[in-house]
Formats: C-alpha cells, structure tokens, sequence
C-alpha cells in the first residue's frame, strides 16, 4: 500500500488502468440476436470525439444555491448521474445533459419509472451494476447485483435512437483497485460511486474535466441531494461507496485551486489525451 505517487503518476495510473470499457455484443455471455440488436455499436469515444471541456456534476444538496448553472451548460458536455434533474433547479445546475451515468437498481426498481420518465430520455445513458469483485462476465451475467439487463432490452426497444451503453465492470474494479493502492486504510470492497466512475469516464472522453460539488465547498451541509429534502452525511462521506477515500484521491488529482473548491465546489482533472506519461 503506497500514498505516495505524486499528482502525475496517480494521473498516468488512471489513464492506463482505467480505460474506457463498455460491454459490446459477443463479449463473453453478450451473445446473440438480441444483444447484437440492443448494444450500441457505435464506440462512446467516437460519439463524442474531440470533446474539450466537460462538466461533471454531483448530486450533492451542497448545489442548493451555487448558482453554477450558466457555468456548468457553457461546457462542451455535461454528465449527470441517476434521478438528479435539471427542471426546477437550472439555475443551480444548468439545463444541459450530455451523458447521464445511472445505477442497476434504478433500472430495475419499477418505483423510479425508468421506462417511461422523460428525465432518462436526453443524452446517452449509461448503466453500471454493483457486480462482485473481478469476477468473470458469465458469473456477472447470471448474478447481477440487480437484475436489470431485461429492462435495458426492454427500454432499448422503446427507446431505439438513444445510445446507452452497459459499463463492463473490469472497469470499476480497476478503479477500486488504485482508490484502495493510494489509500492508508483498508477501503471497503464495494463499487466506488457513480460519479467516481463518471469522472474517469470522463477523463476518457473530453481534454479538461470540471466537477462540480464532488469536494464539498462552503456549501456543504448534512443534505443529501440538491433536489430533495433529505439529510443524511453518509451521502456526502460515504457509508456503502469508499466515497472518504475516492474525493481524497481526487484532490490530490485537482489542478484546479482550493479557492475554487471552496467557493464553487470545483475540481479541475486534465482529460487522458493531455496527461503524458
Ligand atoms: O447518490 P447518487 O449516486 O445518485 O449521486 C450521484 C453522485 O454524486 C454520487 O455517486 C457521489 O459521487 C456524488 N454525491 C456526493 N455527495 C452527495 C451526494 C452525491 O458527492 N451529498
């Protein structure tokens, strides 16, 4: 266990370990007419070549009165994750959704209406299940955390011009793996967040990445998410996600300023294309 790589080794253990991988048909149990059908052929960094500046933005309630919106809809894409919306709080959080990251649980609750909510219908979506660490694509395939691969079909077929692609999980674990290499502690052994993934996945895509609310700024408080009225800190610190350990991995990445953390909740991360190892 080591702590110590500086800024651009931990940069270049992200660019070379994490790549970009998204299940395409015939990748191990992905066969078959259907799956050839439902999986996106086009590459997600085809769809999205040449991107400059990104935004990633957070769930946190520490958005409530940022007043980002202009800020964050000024960048090339933005990505969003789960149920968080724009209507109603753009000034907070812009109105743009480039890429939206969710969960298999949402997918596969029928109580957040997946199939149906317009909310889901803009930008590319992209889903991630908790799988078990590095196991193989047919464990995964017939034991998914949350079976949601029906669903997708299902909404694929009901929703046919919107690319969304399924995230292999060889792609979180990687990622675990160096949040737990750089950490001091034992990291638990769960999936780190959606928006950790995002913001790999976004350094994949674009030459700059801005996030916004991931470290906390002045705003922070006990409050969940901007769009709901729930308190609970483990959402901000952590509880099931090593969310304590990936922020501290992410400020040590941050190019940006403590004054821009402070006063806009603001991360600036050099795209993969930029970082020269
Ligand atoms: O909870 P959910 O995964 O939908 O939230 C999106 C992402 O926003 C989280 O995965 C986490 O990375 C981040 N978040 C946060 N602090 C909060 C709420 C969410 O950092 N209070």
């Amino acid at each position: 266990m080591s702590a110590k790589l500086s800024q651009q080794e931990l940069l270049c253990e992200l660019k070379t370990r994490v790549p970009l991988t998204m299940i395409k048909a015939g990748d191990g149990p992905f066969k078959g007419e259907d799956w050839q059908k439902y999986l996106p052929t086009e590459d997600l960094n085809k769809k999205f070549e040449n991107l400059k500046r990104c935004a990633v933005v957070s769930s946190a309630g520490s958005l409530k009165n940022a007043t980002l919106g202009a800020e964050i809809d000024d960048h090339d894409a933005v990505m969003r994750f789960n149920a968080a919306p724009t209507d109603g709080y753009s000034i907070d959080v812009g109105k743009k959704t480039s890429i939206r990251i969710i969960n298999s649980q949402l997918v596969h609750d029928e109580k957040h209406n997946f199939l149906t909510d317009p909310l889901y219908q803009t930008g590319v979506l992209i889903v991630w299940d908790p799988a078990p660490y590095k196991q193989d694509l047919q464990h995964w395939y017939s034991n998914p955390d949350y079976s949601f691969f029906e669903r997708y079909m299902e909404y694929r077929k009901k929703h046919p011009e919107q690319l969304f692609y399924i995230t292999n999980p060889v792609m979180q674990w990687n990622l675990w793996d160096i949040i737990q290499e750089n950490s001091l502690e034992k990291v638990q052994r769960n999936p780190p967040s959606s928006g950790m993934q995002g913001i790999a996945l976004m350094m994949s895509l674009c030459g700059e990445v801005n996030v916004y609310e991931f470290l906390p700024s002045k705003r922070q408080s006990d409050i969940c998410y901007y769009y709901q009225q729930f308190n609970d800190r483990a959402c901000t610190m952590g509880a099931y996600h090593p969310l304590m350990y990936e922020k501290n991995l992410v400020k040590r990445m941050n190019q940006g300023t403590d004054h821009d953390i402070f006063h806009y909740g603001r991360v600036t991360l050099p795209g993969f294309r930029n970082i020269h190892c």
